[in-house]
């Protein structure tokens, strides 16, 4: 495995890969990495010639009073696992190498996608997600790109971003890898304390229970749904959650949905904090029928 830090010498890496027509696969990460990040770069290592796996702390995607600075970095651990897992090239450049000093310029603009769930309580969060991942795929040109379904409204924009830039790259979701006790694999896990960890899988429990209802018709309208998501709610709180969002949205807009519609696919979407650890978690379902 190379590890490289420079555009340069990345480009120069891949660049015979490219001549001969390789399929070249990208799992971009923020390092920290869990067995939710490994499964991708299996489903890569599986599809692809070449893996390529970046790590890098984005700083334009974290908002000022945000975990930038206490992110975890255990960049040794991280190439050691990458080597483990089959990645051939990894790419972790230094913030002026993503954002040379002098100024930017441009900016990717996301319209509606952004009102709700995570977009409304990290304004700014998903514009630096796009022009990072934009720069990466620029600069890596990925044949194929791999980004995980815990992360579910990152996708869609991503999704969004690759259909209207027409980026000839295709997208792979990469289902959320759970502990035995369903919670998501997240990096900031690491944040919770014991006892925090003993209470914050009741996030995706009750998911999963709003999920058997929707699916099995007990929610057949608006007032059901309200009362349903009113119980979750007040359940969490009970249990020490602060809830930042906990909703139902169309998968197409993201739009919140106040009653379910048999022909369209929705996602069952929650974020939360548990003491100083935001967690998030989603389901999409699709109603029977
Ligand atoms: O999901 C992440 O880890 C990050 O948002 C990503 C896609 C690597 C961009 O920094």
């Amino acid at each position: 495995m190379q590890t490289v830090q420079t555009i340069a010498e990345l480009r120069a890496a891949l660049e015979p890969h490219r001549r001969s027509g390789s399929r070249i696969g990208l799992v971009p990460t923020m390092g920290a990495l869990h067995a939710g990040h490994l499964a991708l770069i299996h489903q890569a290592r599986s599809t692809c010639d070449v893996v390529v796996a970046t790590i890098f702390v984005n700083p334009t995607q974290f908002g000022p009073n945000e975990d930038l600075d206490r992110y975890p970095r255990p960049l040794e651990t991280d190439l050691q696992a990458c080597g483990d897992a089959g990645v051939d090239l990894v790419f972790v450049p230094s913030n002026n190498e993503m954002y040379p000093p002098g100024g930017r310029f441009l900016s990717l603009a996301i319209h509606e996608l952004t009102d709700h769930l995570c977009g409304a309580t990290r304004p700014g969060h998903f514009n630096g997600v796009l022009l990072v991942v934009n720069k990466l795929f620029n600069i890596i040109q990925p044949t194929d790109a791999w980004f995980g379904q815990k992360d579910i409204q990152q996708l869609i924009l991503l999704e969004t971003m690759v259909r209207e830039f027409n980026i000839p790259v295709r997208i792979h979701r990469g289902e959320t890898v759970r502990e035995d006790d369903g919670l998501a694999l997240s990096s900031r896990n690491r944040y919770l304390t014991d006892e925090e960890r003993s209470r914050a899988p009741q996030l995706n429990a009750e998911l999963r229970g709003l999920q058997s209802l929707i699916l099995t018709g007990a929610l057949p309208d608006e007032a059901a749904l309200a009362q349903a998501l009113a119980g979750v709610a007040s359940r969490l709180r009970a249990n020490g959650f602060r809830i930042d969002y906990l909703s139902v949205v169309d998968e197409r807009t993201l739009q919140p949905r106040e009653r379910v519609d048999p022909r369209h696919r929705y996602i069952l979407a929650a974020a939360a904090w548990m003491g100083k650890t935001r967690l998030i978690d989603n389901i999409v379902l699709q109603s029977p029928g």
